[in-house]
């Protein structure tokens, strides 16, 4: 099995236990590369090419006005072509409840027929949210596989929740 994942992933300040943390890689890129080690994958970063705020509360507010306006911001490189992979993970922030927009400019550009999507987020108390229902939305013919939610704060610690969880859907 090829296994792809694509993921959004911010660094800078975040609201960790609590508090407001600096962090130099963001925890969706850490649980991302825990799949890789354990499954074997390739990684697609999704980059937007305005940035989003380093500061945690401008970066709420701006992220709460895309969703609003249900804005599809501009990526840096886009993937056109995954006609490779059998295994299609999107992993993401839950941002609001869902992915952050910039994942779903991504996945509108791409085929999903007859591919295994699988929903992973990373969050500060909302779980797996709504991130199933929006590849169910924006992958389409594809089947959406088991999700794996990683408390943010935890994603450096939980390698071997993802390892788990990868071995279990991505062979
Ligand atoms: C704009 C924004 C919105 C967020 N909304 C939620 C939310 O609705 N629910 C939640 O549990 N965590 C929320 N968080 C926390 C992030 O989901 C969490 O810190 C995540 O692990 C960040 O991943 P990253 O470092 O890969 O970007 C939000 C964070 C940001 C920056």
């Amino acid at each position: 099995m090829k296994n792809l994942v694509i993921y959004y992933s911010r660094e800078g300040e975040n609201y960790v236990n609590g508090g407001l943390k600096n962090l130099s890689k963001g925890n969706t890129e850490i649980v991302a590369e825990y799949i890789k080690n354990a499954v074997g994958a390739d990684l697609f970063e999704v980059e937007t090419v305005k940035e989003y705020s380093k500061s945690y509360m401008t970066c709420i507010e701006e992220a709460k006005a895309e969703l609003r306006e249900n804005a599809r911001p501009e990526i840096k490189e886009c993937l056109t072509d995954i006609s490779g992979y059998d295994n299609i993970v999107v992993a993401g922030p839950c941002w609001w409840g869902t992915y952050p927009c910039a994942i779903f400019t991504q996945l509108e550009k791409l085929d999903f027929t007859g591919k295994n999507v699988f929903p992973v987020m990373t969050h500060e108390g909302s779980g797996i949210a709504g991130a199933p229902q929006a590849l169910k939305k924006y992958c389409k013919g594809a089947q959406v596989g088991e999700g794996l939610a990683i408390h943010g704060a935890d994603a450096a610690k939980s390698e071997k929740t993802i390892a788990s969880w990868a071995e279990k859907n991505l062979k």
